[in-house]
C-alpha cells in the first residue's frame, strides 16, 4: 500500500471511525464481487459512514484528492454496477450503516428512510404502520432503498404501482463536491424548473451519493386471488393480459411470465419447489389479484380464467385457495435468477418492448438464435405485464472466459437490434452499470449521448462517481 492510500485511509479513518472502514481483503471479499459472481475488483477500502453528515465528508476528501468513489447497497445489482475495478485505486462507499427508517406520515402517505435501509424493512416499516410500500423483487432482504433508487428498479407489481421513480417523491443527495442537496419533500405536485430528483433516480452512482428519500405509501392490501396459467404461446398469454386487465382493472397487481425451460429450471435446482400443473405448457404466467378488502376477488379470476379455458387461450390453470400455495408459487418465480447462476453461463437482457410486439420478437429470436449453432439454450421469463423480458441465453457451465466473450458479442448483437427495430429498450430495470456500457454507446443517438455526458461533466466534473459504469 502506497503513501497516498495509507494517508487517505488516515483521513477516512478520522471521518467514520474504526466501525465504518473495512481494511482486510478477506472482510472485502464480499463487496468486490457482485451478486452473479462476474465482475471481481479490488480497492484501497471500503468505508462505511453512518449518516448523511459523515457521507458528505468522505465524498469532499475524495473530491479534494480525485478518489474514484464506488457507491454501494445490497450488492444485489445485476449489472456490474457496484463492483470496483481491479486498480485497487478506487474506494467502495457503503451505505449499509444507514438504515433509519427517519419518519412515517400515514395522513401525507409517505415515509423518509435513510438510503441504506433494507427494501424488506421500509415494507415492514409501512405496514406497522397500517400502510403499503409496494415495490417488491426477489432480493428484496438485501437491496436497499439507495440502490433500487440509482437503478430505478421494477420488480413485480410495476404493472400496478410503477417502477422506483415513480414511487418516490423526494431525495437527500450528496453531491460529487460534497455538498449535500436536500430534496427530502414529500410533494405530489411541484413545478418549480427542472426536476433533479428524476435525474439522481436512475443514476447508476455516477451524479452523486443518495442518502435519503421520500417514498410514497399505500393501503394495505387485505385480500389476495392467485394463479398459475400455462398456454401454448406467448400471443394467447398477451390476449389473456389484456383480458384480465379489462376485466380486474387496479386490481391486476402482478402478471409474470415464464417460459417451459425457465420452469424445468427452477424445478430441477431450487429445492422444495414442484410443477404446478400436471402437463407441462410452453408458457407460463402468474397472475395475482388484490384489493384492500375481499369483494370476491377469487370468483373473478376464477370466472375470468374459465372463460379464458372455454375459449382455449389457457391450457390448464391452478388457482390457489391458500397463502401456502401462493408463497410456493411466487417460490418458483424467485427462484429463476439462483438456478440460472447454478445452470450455466448466462448471457442477459433485459430488455423492454411493447407487450403487442413480444411474441413476434420471441419468434424471430429464437429462430436467430438457433441459426447461430451455439450450444445454448433461451430462458427468457419476466414481468409480461410491463412488456419486460429476461430473455437470457445461457451457455454451459464449462464455457471458457473468450467463449462466453465472443457469444455474448454475437448474442448482444443480434438480441439488441431486434429490440431496437422494434422500439424497445436494452434495458428496462437492471441498468447499464458495465454490462451495457458499450451497449448503450452503440444504440443511444449521439445527441442523447451529448447531453448525457454534458449532465454527467455539469455534476462531477473531476470524474470520480462511478467511473466506468454508465458512461
Ligand atoms: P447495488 O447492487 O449495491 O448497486 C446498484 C447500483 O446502484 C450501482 O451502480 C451502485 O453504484 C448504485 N447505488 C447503490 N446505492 C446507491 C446510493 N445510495 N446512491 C447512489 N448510487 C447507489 N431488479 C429489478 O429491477 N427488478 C427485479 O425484479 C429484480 N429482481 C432481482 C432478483 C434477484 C435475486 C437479484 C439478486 C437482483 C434483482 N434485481 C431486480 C436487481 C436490482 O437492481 C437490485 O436488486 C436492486 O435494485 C439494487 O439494489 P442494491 O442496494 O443491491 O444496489
Ligand atoms: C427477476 O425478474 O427475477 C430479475 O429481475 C432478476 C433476474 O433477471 O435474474
Ligand atoms: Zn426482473
Amino acid at each position: 500500500m502506497n503513501e497516498n492510500t495509507q494517508q487517505l485511509i488516515a483521513q477516512l479513518r478520522s471521518i467514520v471511525g474504526d466501525a465504518g472502514l473495512v481494511t482486510a481483503a478477506e472482510e472485502q471479499a464480499s463487496y468486490v464481487k457482485d451478486w452473479l459472481n462476474k465482475w471481481h475488483g479490488r480497492v484501497a477500502v471500503v468505508v462505511r459512514p453512518a449518516d448523511t453528515a459523515q457521507t458528505a465528508e468522505v465524498v469532499r476528501l475524495c473530491h479534494r484528492t480525485h478518489t474514484p468513489i464506488v457507491t454501494q447497497g445490497g450488492n444485489t445489482g445485476m449489472s456490474g454496477g457496484a463492483t470496483p475495478d481491479d486498480s485497487g485505486a478506487q474506494v467502495i462507499l457503503s451505505t449499509t450503516r444507514m438504515n433509519r427508517i427517519r419518519a412515517v406520515d400515514p395522513i401525507n402517505n409517505t415515509m423518509t428512510v435513510d438510503a441504506g435501509v433494507i427494501l424488506a424493512h421500509a415494507q415492514d416499516a409501512a405496514r406497522a404502520a397500517g400502510r403499503y410500500f409496494p415495490l417488491s423483487l426477489g432480493a428484496e432482504g438485501s437491496c436497499t432503498i439507495g440502490g433500487n433508487l440509482a437503478t430505478n428498479a421494477g420488480g413485480i407489481a410495476v404493472l400496478r404501482f410503477g417502477n422506483m421513480r415513480e414511487l418516490a417523491l423526494g431525495l437527500e443527495v450528496v453531491l460529487p463536491d460534497g455538498r449535500i442537496w436536500n430534496g427530502l419533500r414529500g410533494l405530489r405536485k411541484d413545478n418549480t424548473g427542472y426536476d433533479l430528483r428524476d435525474l439522481f433516480i436512475g443514476s447508476e452512482g455516477s451524479l452523486g451519493v443518495i442518502t435519503g428519500a421520500v417514498l410514497k405509501l399505500f393501503s394495505q392490501p387485505h385480500a389476495r386471488a392467485t394463479a398459475w396459467v400455462g398456454c401454448d404461446s406467448l400471443a394467447q398469454l398477451a390476449e389473456l393480459l389484456a383480458r384480465t386487465r379489462a376485466r380486474c382493472g387496479d386490481r391486476l397487481v402482478a402478471f409474470e411470465m415464464m417460459s417451459a425451460a425457465s420452469l424445468a429450471l427452477v424445478l430441477q435446482h431450487v429445492t422444495d419447489t414442484r410443477a404446478p400443473l400436471a402437463q407441462p405448457a410452453r408458457y407460463n404466467a402468474l397472475i395475482e389479484l388484490a384489493d384492500t378488502e375481499d369483494l370476491g376477488l377469487q370468483a373473478m379470476l376464477e370466472e375470468l380464467l374459465g372463460q379464458a379455458m372455454e375459449d382455449v387461450l389457457v391450457n390448464d390453470a391452478m388457482l390457489c385457495t391458500n397463502g401456502t400455495q401462493a408463497a410456493a408459487l411466487w417460490k418458483i418465480r424467485e427462484g429463476i435468477s439462483q438456478a440460472q447462476v447454478r445452470a450455466g453461463k448466462l448471457i442477459k437482457h433485459d430488455i423492454a418492448l411493447p407487450i403487442s410486439a413480444i411474441a413476434e420478437f420471441v419468434e424471430q429470436a429464437e429462430r436467430m438464435i438457433a441459426a447461430c449453432e451455439l450450444q445454448a439454450e433461451i430462458i427468457n421469463f419476466g414481468h409480461l405485464g410491463d412488456g419486460n423480458l429476461h430473455f437470457n441465453v445461457m451457455i454451459p457451465l464449462s464455457s471458457s472466459y473468450e467463449e462466453v466473450q465472443q457469444a455474448t458479442l454475437q448474442l448482444n448483437r443480434l438480441v439488441h437490434d431486434l429490440v431496437t427495430e422494434k422500439q424497445g429498450s436494452i434495458s428496462a430495470e437492471h441498468g447499464v452499470g458495465q454490462l451495457r456500457r458499450d451497449e448503450l454507446r452503440h444504440y443511444k443517438s449521439p445527441l442523447e449521448m451529448e447531453l448525457m455526458l454534458r449532465i454527467k461533466q455539469a455534476f462531477d466534473p473531476n470524474l470520480i462517481m462511478n467511473p466506468g459504469k454508465l458512461l
